[in-house]
Parts: structure tokens; sequence; C-alpha cells
């Protein structure tokens, strides 16, 4: 097996934990990262992983003439000069097999067209990184329904939640860098999800046809004072002048074109779920049939008592995103795999040793982009957006929501 030279822009959060996901997949060597922060702690860690040698490189331009591959694992806010950087890279000799790019593509649709603008020229393979759809539990469900759905038809209704009690990051938080609040951060991720696990087996994954999208967003725990102080205090970030939306509800409802039937995928995001950690939920009703997942039932549980907690340091070495440190605590021993990142990651490699389209391309991205801008019109207009109507769509193209433009006081 050929073994792919990958470059990783980003050094953080994400980056560290595709690492983990990186571990478990064959044939990929981690030449190095690109990120503002020391890398050290990450080097060590990717070299104890079995992931080669990485270094740390200045710049985007000095790494990619070593790679096959460069995965974006940046912030929201950079994606465009990074873009920028590795395509001039390109333009200058260097070869790339294959350009990832971590969710959100963009954070509106000027920037995920200048995005392709750039790219679309080069001709490099893409895989955008949606991990839900490649989920284990997810594959498994369609798996073990495709005779039930061939039989009855697929789902009609899905509704999918992720859910935890705030990012990690400043810029998280900040909606004019990051892009917006959860529905902009985490609103992707279902939006994908549902449309994927509506979508009959065998179809391509943007077989069904978005016709509408209706959403409420509100800001219902971070702008109380109490808490307001404590993101300004713990990330510099105002709420009080610039707010985000911390939960986003709604539904986009798709077209079989085959049969002219409409499904619907209801989502649910929310940075106030304080509960053990990072819940993802999906489920999904078809004619006769039902699935149900939820990413906190684990078959292992620990139990922490008080008396034991003291002196408990890094809660979240139990569950992403993990809100307590003892009582009865849900683990999951794999999580990189549990989320999906293992076969995203997988999936990729293979498209981009073999040739063939990985499952989601950045063509895929910039159509959830376009989603997520549905779902902030619908909900600063107070109605449902209709993508088929030509002014819509033209209107989508420009949109940059008020969140996103600091003005989220008058929103929210
Ligand atoms: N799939 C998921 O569930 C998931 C989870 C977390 C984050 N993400 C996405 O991954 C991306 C990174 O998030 P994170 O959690 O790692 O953030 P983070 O804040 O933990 O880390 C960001 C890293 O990027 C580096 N960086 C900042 N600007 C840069 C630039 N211009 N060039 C190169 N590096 C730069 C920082 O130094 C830091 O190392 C975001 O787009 C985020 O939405 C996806």
């Amino acid at each position: 097996m050929q073994t792919l030279r990958y470059g990783i822009v980003g050094g953080g959060f994400v980056a560290r934990f595709h690492c983990r996901a990186l571990a478990q997949v064959r044939g990929i060597d981690v030449v190095g990262f690109v990120s503002k922060d020391p890398l050290d702690e990450l080097l060590a860690f990717a070299r104890n992983l079995g992931l080669g040698e990485p270094r740390a490189f200045a710049s985007i331009r000095e790494m990619v003439p070593h790679c096959d591959v460069v995965a974006i694992f940046a912030p929201n806010f950079a994606r465009v000069e990074v873009v920028e950087e590795i395509v001039d890279a390109v333009k200058a000799g260097a070869q790339l097999k294959g350009l990832i790019c971590e969710k959100p593509f963009a954070r509106n649709m000027p920037e995920a067209r200048r995005i392709m603008d750039l790219v679309r020229p080069l001709g490099i393979p893409t895989a955008y990184f949606e991990n839900q759809i490649h989920m284990k539990c997810v594959k498994a469900a369609r798996q073990q329904l495709e005779p039930v759905m061939a039989a009855m038809g697929a789902p009609l209704l899905v509704r999918s939640g992720e859910e935890h009690a705030g990012p990690h990051s400043g810029w998280f938080w900040d909606p004019t860098r990051q892009g917006g609040g959860v529905m902009s951060d985490m609103g992707c991720h279902c939006l994908a999800v549902g449309w994927y696990a509506l979508t009959p087996p065998g179809k391509p994954v943007r077989f069904l046809q978005p016709l509408s999208v209706s959403a409420d967003l509100a800001l219902l725990k971070w702008g109380q004072p109490r808490w307001k102080e404590e993101l300004l205090k713990r990330y510099g970030v105002d709420y009080g002048k610039t707010p985000a939306e911390d939960f986003a509800t709604g539904m986009v409802t798709y077209l079989n074109p085959e049969t002219n039937w409409k499904v619907k995928a209801q989502f649910t995001v929310s940075w106030m779920y304080d509960k053990m950690g990072l819940r993802l939920s999906l489920d999904g009703i078809g004619p006769g049939y039902a699935f149900e997942m939820n990413s906190l039932r684990s078959p292992l549980e620990v139990f922490i008592g008080d008396v034991a907690a003291a002196g408990l340091a890094d809660t979240e070495l139990a569950l992403e995103k993990a809100q307590a440190s003892r009582g009865l605590l849900a683990v999951q021993p794999n999580e990189a795999d549990l989320y999906g990142y293992t076969d995203e990651n997988v999936d990729a490699a293979e498209a981009f040793r073999t040739g063939r389209p990985p499952l989601l391309d950045w063509d895929y991205g910039v159509e959830i982009t376009r989603l997520t801008m549905a779902a902030y019109l619908s909900a600063e207009r107070r109605a449902t957006i209709d993508l088929t109507d030509p002014a819509t769509a033209a209107e989508l193209e420009k949109y940059i929501p008020k969140i996103q433009q600091g003005r989220g006081a008058e929103v929210l």
C-alpha cells in the first residue's frame, strides 16, 4: 500500500483528535504541522502514536512540497487565507493528491465560492470532513435496514442533535471570527447527517433536493449575567455586545425527485447541554421501521465517589467536553472511532490513493454552507426559506448573517 504523506494545518483540539484517528488508519505518515501555537506536545503525541517523524513547519508554503495530502484543521476565520497559501504552493510546483477541509467548510457563501474558485482550476481531489456521516453506528443502521428500506421505502423523518456545554477556545464564541454561534459551529453536522440519513441507500449524497429551511435561534444560557461574565473572564468575549446563539433548532424539507415525495430532517444543536459531555443523537422513522442512536450510551460506566474525586484534574479523559469528574460517568474508550473520525480518514485516504471520489467533496461542503445560511436567514426573517426561489438563491450567495456581522443583539 502506498504511504500518503499528510501535512496538517492547525495544531489544536481537532488536529489532536485526528492524530488519534490516523493511528487507526493504515498507510499514513504525518510529515508535519503548521500552527500559531507551540507544537512540541502535539509532535511528541503524534510520534508516540506511530504516525512518523512529524515536524513543525514555519509556514504552509514550506510544508506543502513535502506532502501528498494537506488537511485544513485551522480555525474557521483562517479558511480562505490557508487555501490561498496552499494554492500558491501548488502553483509554485508542489504536487498534491488530495485536500481535506474540516467542517464548517466556510463562514458564508462568498467565502465558500472564493475557496472553490481558488481550488477548482487545480483539479486536486477534495474531501470535506463531516464526521457524523462516517460514524459506524450511522453506517450500521443503514446497512441493517437496507433490505427493509428496499421493501418499504427510505426514511421519512429524521431528527438529529449535537449538544455540549460550550466550545473550548475563545474564537469559537466570537461570532465574527467563528461565523456565528452553535448553528454555524454544529448545525452543519446535523444538516449533513440528517440529509444523509434520509437518502435512499445506493443514491448519491446529494440525491434528495433541499426545498426549504426553517429555523429558530436563541441565546438561552450564555447571555445571562453570570454566564456572560464567565465568557468575558475566560475568553475575553462579550455577549453583552456581540452575542451569538447557544441554541438552534429547525427543519429542512427535501424532495425525492424519483417518487416526488417530501421528507423532513429536524435538527437541534446547543452549547447549553449541561450533562455528562458531548451527545450526538439521531433517530429516524420510515414506513414500518425506525432507528435510534445516542452517543452517550456506552457499555462502559465508571463511578467516582467524592472522596476519590479529590485531586482529579483532567475530566476530558472520559469524554469530549465532559462536565463532571465524579459520580456515574459514561466512558467512550475510542471516541475518534465512535464519532467517525477514523472512517472519514479511511475514506479520504482510499479515495486519494485510488482516484475514486471521496464520499463528501468540497462541493458538498458548499451546499452545507448554503443550508446553514438559509437557517440563519430563516431565523432573522422568522419565515421559512424557499430554496427553490431564484431570488432567495441569489440572496443567499451574498448573505452574511447579522450574528456573524457582530449585530446579534438585533436578532437574539
Ligand atoms: N468535526 C468536528 O466535530 C470538529 C471538532 C472540533 C473542531 N472542528 C473544526 O476544526 C477546526 C479547528 O478547530 P479546533 O477545535 O482544533 O480549534 P483550536 O482552537 O483548538 O485550535 C486551532 C489551531 O489552529 C491554529 N491556527 C490558528 N490560525 C492559524 C492559521 N492561520 N494557520 C495555521 N494554524 C492556525 C492554532 O494555533 C491552533 O493550533 C475548526 O474549523 C473547527 O470547526 C471540527
